[in-house]
């Protein structure tokens, strides 16, 4: 056999192509999985793979000479700091009106994500993925997705002792107090590793306020769950530091994938193709958007329709900060791993995290990531000037998810007798509306491929990750991702191979 090759060719390693790569394998399909950052599985020069929240170094971001941290400020100070350029964890990529963080690395975003695992409400889904079945995917796919993932709930009874939930559990007494549910949420964190390390009998992960820059314990991202799997199956082949820049039809039939190597620093150390039978786009929303977009564009893949990068949307993401009485303390022990809610879609059109921030001191602060139903959606497109591809999204898009979050925090605020916070974000800037964590859409299922991933124009060529999801799933994403990914393969195995 041509060891230049493969049957099945996968771009991206985080919940859709770890999916993608784990069942196809099982099936007795050799694969390749090229993944652009790096493996993360040796410890740095302090002895641990990842570095901490609070003190970020080279490891921490992707590319860059200076953090750029979600939260800029603390009491008004800017917080961010000079880094070697590396080929770090976190990349946040700034679009004109939009900076999207995104996992860099094997593993994709679920190294670096909350590992909130929310499966959205059964009369929500119709507005989420109209064209899917909710009956399989209730009845098979989110079940599977749950077991694959590892997803688990906090012990209430523990949780209403736990010093690390306090800020937790005001940001439900508050909620309570003005009339809006509190509902816990599932987490794929071991909560057993929580509740010894709150008893302090092993190394500190959650409760060292380890999160965006990876957990070193008790978080089970698909480090422990997805990839070991795969790596069971002996038929998967992983090249980190791999970037896929280009993807063409192969005169024998086929694809001919070209790649990157990267070095740590970013540089470019070889150019590699390999030829494909099939390849599954599985860089993520941005990344799976973004190499579409110029390839149709390029002439590479001209035969895509004319749905790639559009229908692209934040999941409504939008933070606030506020400030709480003297007598609402919230802990100077804060686990990083959210547990609980605040659930006003049905009225407002928000859900609201109630979010630590795990600066080790006393804020007097509760802090809240909301998932608001926001309407706007944004469009990738080449820029033959820049050879990049840009997205048209506007910051003053995110006014409806502030509106909507203020359907909650107004209210509680008006109740408790307390303002926001107006420090976090800059000086006097109460929104965090500069931000997503939930890229969504870009190569819609339905518009831009067939009801299962298929993309329009070319057989053999998949979309299966977060591009697929028209831009809002009403909660946290990722479980709904790969319950997706899990479905679409199981049908792409059967019918194309
Ligand atoms: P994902 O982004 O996971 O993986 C894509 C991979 O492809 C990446 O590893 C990337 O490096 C790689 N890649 C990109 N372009 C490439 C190229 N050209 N060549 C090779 N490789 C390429 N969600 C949730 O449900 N609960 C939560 O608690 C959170 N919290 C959270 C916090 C933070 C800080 C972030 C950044 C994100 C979250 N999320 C989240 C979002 C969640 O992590 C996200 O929705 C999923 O990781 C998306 O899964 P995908 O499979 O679509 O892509």
């Amino acid at each position: 056999a041509d060891a230049a090759r493969v049957p099945a060719l996968v771009i991206g390693s985080g919940y859709g192509g770890s999916v993608a790569a784990l069942r196809l394998a099982q099936a007795g399909i050799d694969v390749q999985l090229v993944e652009m950052g790096m493996a993360w599985d040796t410890p740095g020069s302090d002895g641990k793979i990842f570095a901490n929240t609070t003190s970020p170094d080279q490891r921490s971001f992707w590319l860059r000479t200076r953090t750029k941290q979600p939260l800029s400020n603390f009491l008004g100070f800017p917080i961010d700091k000079d880094i070697p350029k590396y080929t770090g964890i976190l990349d946040a990529e700034e679009f004109g009106g939009i900076i999207v963080y995104q996992g860099r690395g094997v593993g994709g975003g679920s190294l670096v994500n909350g590992g909130m695992a929310v499966t959205p409400r059964r009369e929500n889904f119709g507005a989420i993925l109209p064209t899917v079945n909710a009956d399989e995917m209730y009845g098979t796919y989110y079940p599977r997705a749950n077991a694959g993932l590892g997803v688990g709930l906090v012990d209430p009874g523990w949780f209403d002792t736990a010093e690390c939930y306090q800020y937790a559990r005001v940001g439900r007494k508050q909620a309570q107090r003005s009339g809006f549910p509190f509902v816990f949420v599932p987490d794929v964190y071991d909560w057993n590793y929580m509740q010894q390390e709150q008893a302090n009998t092993v190394p500190r992960s959650a409760l060292a306020g380890e999160i965006l820059y990876g957990n070193n314990y008790g978080k089970k991202s698909l480090q422990k769950t997805y990839l070991p799997l795969i790596k069971a199956t002996g038929r998967v082949t992983i090249s980190p530091l791999h970037r896929v820049t280009s993807v063409t039809p192969a005169s024998g039939g086929g694809y001919t994938v070209v790649m990157e190597q990267l070095n740590t620093t970013g540089a470019v150390t070889a150019t590699k193709s390999v030829t494909a039978d099939k390849v599954f786009f599985a860089a993520g929303s941005v990344g799976t958007s973004k190499l579409l977009v110029k390839l149709k564009a390029t002439g590479a893949l001209p035969n895509l329709n004319g749905e790639v990068g559009k229908n692209w949307g934040d999941n409504g993401n939008v933070m606030v900060g506020r400030a709480n009485q003297i007598w609402d303390p919230t802990g100077s022990l804060q686990s990083s791993i959210p547990c609980g809610g605040i659930d006003n879609w049905a009225a407002g059109g928000a859900f609201a995290e109630v979010a630590p921030l795990p600066t080790g001191i006393e804020t007097w602060a509760s802090f809240y990531l909301s998932i608001t139903k926001n309407p706007n959606r944004a469009q990738f497109s080449w820029n033959p000037a820049t050879q990049n591809v840009d997205l048209n999204w506007q910051t003053a898009w995110k006014q409806p998810s502030i509106d909507m979050a203020k359907s909650i925090f107004d209210k509680i605020n008006a109740k408790e007798g307390t303002i926001y916070r107006t420090d976090l974000f800059g000086v006097y800037k109460i929104w965090g509306d500069h931000l997503t964590y939930h890229p969504l859409g870009g190569a819609v299922l339905g518009k831009a491929t067939d009801n299962y991933g298929r993309l329009a124009g070319y057989q053999g060529l998949y979309a299966i990750d977060g591009s697929l999801i028209p831009g809002n799933t009403s909660v946290n994403p990722f479980v709904t991702i790969t319950a997706l990914a899990e479905r679409n393969i199981e049908k792409i195995i059967a019918t194309d191979f």
